[in-house]
């Protein structure tokens, strides 16, 4: 905004001719006075001064709305209606009866509104020169006033007390209730927030004072505006700065943009500048910002879906980005839409070649992402999304996170404060694709190779996108996503591990204080690196009595440091110092799957799958990806952790070899945990990656059904060994007695038979007969079909 105050006023002042004091003395409206709504009559009931009137506005080509208005401009602005949901038609009538009702009744007489809470002994109406309409009695008290029931606007002098609400029109012109609600709450916080639309009730908060001892909203004589507490101080400025009201017209309005805005116009109608600009800059928009305000889980943020906000002079611009239109361009907040063919999903090969990016810098669209890559390339966020049908927009950041978002994208907004680039798929031609179920969709060239790497790098949707999931996994996602774009991760690149002495990983530990964990041979304590910005560590100090050989600890530290995928605990460095062994990871913040799935709330079907997933890409990383194979031998929920997005993520791998496990058979009972074992451990049969297949198929089992392995309190002897239970269900078609409460899984039945089918190929006591992981993963993912599992046990029965 261009203007400030005082430029505002110097120049008005100017121009104003002194204005003669406003009468305060109401003309009285009688019982029995009325008004018909005609569209070639505008008589209304001004105020004293004629600066107000009360009456019928004609709105669109015949309904009428029934409301006050500032009179004395050309405008005649609206600062108060009756039935803004439910225009009238031509002929209705506002009537003061002769026994003190008011009402509003349509053509045919029937009631529209009517002054509610006046009560009885009405005596006279009248419209005041402060914009308020009030019913009062023989002995002039007030028994109802429009003050009281303000719509979108409130007027100097004006006051609103706790419980009371502002709701924005619909748009400009329509004054429906809109999209948005201003409360002043009766826990005394001030709050802004989006409304279920068409529903009135409040989605989420996008400003708020946060206040518990708000009391009034004061609009005063100064033209100052404010949240006041219960003696009358200033508990919260809401537009600070004093306007004349003599000599201009105030109001303070909640746009149909959700902003409110404190608007004055100069009552000197010689001015040329009659119009409504707002008071001053950012200080009477409130949100200061809409666009970078409003970060909802539900709905389509500040601007709609699929669309982008940006803050101009006047508030939010709404754009729609390349390859997508203005749903209705009357209302911009109705969101964009896609105006090309998009990619099809039918074929093996996405076709690639008719799609590109609009780049866009500064942009971004917190939250609704379905994937999120760790320590990518911008050419690989790119490629990855152009190979994946279901991505729509992908945000790329310098520090190498790639966010992945399908339609509708929400929330979108540009300011400059956004660091990070969005690349927004469009369509570069129509004409060659036939829509949704075309036959003739064109064969593309042989892009195998995308493929396969888009299945390794662990991008393929396949298994993401059956449900519009919009959960708690989401929503956290909004907020920590904000909280998480403008920290660089640390991009581990090959070996990048950091060495650290044991004084500092004391100081960082404050005296190995808070342990957050403890196993057999290693004991876990959070720890806080004062050197790189209080970043959050998880320190393992291992009870290890190997001490002889320290190149071979160092190796192994390595192996491990060169592993890096998104599925794993990044290790960030260690300590060797004299007896220590200490290695320091990434924290986790969301804990262990043990607490996450034998947990309640029980997490939704979705997350369990992602989760499965990500274990299963863990370990063929682990297995097949990185340099030198990783056998994990202690595969379990404890050791699977969850980061702020809830992505699994493996960690203690590497351990076996540095604690020497698999030479030794005989600390299995302390290394494996009992239940996710693999037989083989007590056979002499060799260890290989097989017995993580096996500990991953109980664990399945578990996240299919977030039922322990064992529970010994089981109704029935058969049902205490979950893996002997989910198979016999299995034979005899009878899953769904497995789970408890769990409508959505048994909602998609057929998917989780086929999951109870993977784990049963991965328990199986014949090792040979476990698939491998890349195989567990394909078929986890659709791309490769699921046949009958054998029983488990039938090895052990043929060798006996
Ligand atoms: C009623 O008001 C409108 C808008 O100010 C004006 O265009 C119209 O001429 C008026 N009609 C009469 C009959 O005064
Ligand atoms: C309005 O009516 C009330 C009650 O009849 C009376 O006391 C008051 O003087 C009237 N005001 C005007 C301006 O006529
Ligand atoms: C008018 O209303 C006030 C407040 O409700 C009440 O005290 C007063 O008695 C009423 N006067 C008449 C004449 O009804
Ligand atoms: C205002 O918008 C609402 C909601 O979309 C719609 O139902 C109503 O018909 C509109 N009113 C007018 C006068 O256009
Ligand atoms: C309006 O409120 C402000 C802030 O509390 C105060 O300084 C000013 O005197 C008030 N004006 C009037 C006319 O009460
Ligand atoms: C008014 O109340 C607020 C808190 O509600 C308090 O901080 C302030 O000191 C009070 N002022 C007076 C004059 O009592
Ligand atoms: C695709 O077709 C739609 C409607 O048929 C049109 O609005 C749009 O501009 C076209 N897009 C391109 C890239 O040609
Ligand atoms: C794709 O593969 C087929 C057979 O596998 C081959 O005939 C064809 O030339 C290939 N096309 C391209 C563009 O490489
Ligand atoms: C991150 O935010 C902080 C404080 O808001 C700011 O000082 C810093 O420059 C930002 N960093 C980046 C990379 O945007
Ligand atoms: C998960 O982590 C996020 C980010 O640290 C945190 O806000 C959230 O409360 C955590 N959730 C649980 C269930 O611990």
């Amino acid at each position: 905004m261009v203007f400030s105050v005082l430029d505002l006023l110097c120049f008005f002042l100017f121009m104003i001719l002194p204005y003669s004091t406003i009468a305060q003395t109401s003309r009285n409206i009688s019982l029995g006075s009325s008004l018909t709504a005609r569209n070639d009559d505008n008589s209304s009931w001004a105020s004293p001064s004629g600066e107000f009137a009360f009456g019928f506005q004609q709105i669109g080509k015949d309904g009428f709305l029934l409301a006050i208005w500032f009179n004395k401009i050309t405008e005649r602005t609206i600062v108060w209606s009756a039935n803004g949901n439910n225009l009238v038609p031509q002929g209705s009538q506002v009537e003061l009866t002769s026994d003190g009702q008011f009402m509003l009744n349509d053509a045919t007489g029937k009631r529209i509104w009517y002054a509610e809470s006046a009560g009885t002994g009405v005596a006279y109406a009248a419209m005041l020169d402060t914009g308020n309409f009030v019913l009062a009695n023989q002995s002039s008290s007030t028994l109802w006033q429009s003050f009281d029931q303000p719509t979108d606007t409130i007027l100097p002098t004006q006051t609103l007390n706790q419980n009371s609400n502002l709701y924005a029109r619909y748009t400009a012109t329509n004054y429906s209730r809109g999209r948005f609600l201003f409360a002043l709450q009766s826990d005394g916080n001030l709050v802004l927030y989006t409304t279920n639309f068409p529903q009135d009730s409040a989605n989420s908060a996008y400003w708020s004072t946060k206040t518990d001892t708000g009391f009034q909203i004061i609009f005063n004589q100064s033209g100052i505006i404010y949240l006041a507490s219960r003696n009358g101080s200033v508990l919260n400025p809401i537009s600070p700065n004093a306007v004349s009201i003599q000599d201009f017209y105030q109001r303070a309005t909640l746009e149909y943009d959700g902003v409110l805005r404190h608007y004055v116009y100069p009552k000197s109608t010689s001015s040329s500048a009659g119009r409504w600009p707002v008071a001053w800059s950012t200080s009477t928009f409130v949100p200061p910002n809409i666009c970078l305000s409003i970060v909802e889980g539900v709905g389509g943020g500040a601007c709609g879906f699929n669309s982008l906000c940006r803050l101009g002079d006047e508030g939010p611009i709404c754009q729609c980005p390349n390859g997508y239109n203005s749903i209705d361009p009357n209302d911009a907040l109705r969101g964009c839409k896609q105006n090309f063919v998009p990619q099809s999903c039918d074929q093996a090969s996405p076709e690639t070649d008719l799609f590109d990016f609009q780049e866009m810098q500064n942009t971004n669209f917190p939250g609704g992402d379905y994937e999120h890559f760790r320590g990518v390339t911008e050419d690989w966020c790119r490629q990855n999304c152009l190979n994946d049908c279901f991505c729509a927009v992908a945000i790329f950041n310098p520090a190498g996170d790639c966010f992945k978002k399908r339609l509708p994208f929400s929330n979108g907004m540009i300011d400059s404060s956004i660091s990070g680039k969005t690349l927004i798929k469009f369509g570069k031609v129509n004409s060659t694709l036939k829509s949704a179920g075309g036959a003739n969709t064109k064969k593309k060239d042989n892009s195998t190779l995308i493929l396969v790497g888009s299945v390794l790098l662990s991008s393929s949707g396949v298994l993401n996108f059956l449900l519009p999931v919009i959960t708690y996994l989401v929503v956290s996602r909004v907020y920590s996503r904000n909280a998480k774009v403008n920290q660089s991760h640390p991009v581990m690149s090959g070996m990048n591990l950091k060495y650290f002495t044991y004084e500092e990983l004391k100081k960082a530990t404050n005296e190995f204080k808070e342990e957050l964990g403890r196993g057999a041979s290693a004991t876990v304590f959070k720890g806080v690196l004062v050197s790189d910005n209080g970043k959050c560590v998880a320190v393992k100090s291992l009870d290890t009595k190997v001490r002889e050989n320290d190149l071979e600890f160092r190796a192994e530290v390595s192996a491990i440091g060169r592993t890096n995928h998104r599925n794993l605990v990044q290790l960030l460095g260690f300590c060797n110092e004299g007896q220590h062994r200490i290695l320091v990871y990434e924290f986790m913040s969301n804990g262990s799957l043990a607490s996450f799935v034998f947990g309640d709330p029980m997490p939704n079907w979705y997350q369990r799958r992602q989760i499965a997933l990500g274990i299963a890409r863990g370990l063929l990383y682990l297995h097949e990806e990185c340099s030198g194979q990783i056998v994990h031998c202690d595969i379990k929920p404890q050791n699977i952790l969850l980061d702020d997005y809830f992505t699994a993520r493996i960690s203690d791998f590497g351990l076996a070899k540095l604690l020497r496990m698999d030479q030794t058979r005989t600390m299995t009972a302390i290394r494996g945990t009992k239940g996710y074992v693999a037989p083989e451990w007590f056979r002499s049969l060799p260890i290989t990656v097989k017995v993580d297949v096996y500990s991953y198929g109980i664990l399945l089992l578990e996240i299919i059904f977030c039922r322990k392995h064992f529970e010994a309190v089981a109704e029935d002897e058969d049902q205490m060994i979950l893996a002997d239970w989910a198979y016999d269900c299995y034979k005899q078609k009878k899953l769904h007695r497995l789970f408890k409460n769990d409508d959505e899984a048994i909602n998609d039945i057929n998917k989780m038979e086929k999951y109870v089918m993977i784990a049963i190929w991965c328990i199986q006591e014949d090792p040979s007969l476990r698939p491998t992981m890349k195989k567990v993963t394909l078929m986890l993912e659709g791309t490769v079909e699921v046949s009958a599992p054998p029983d488990p046990s039938s090895f052990i029965s043929s060798i006996l």
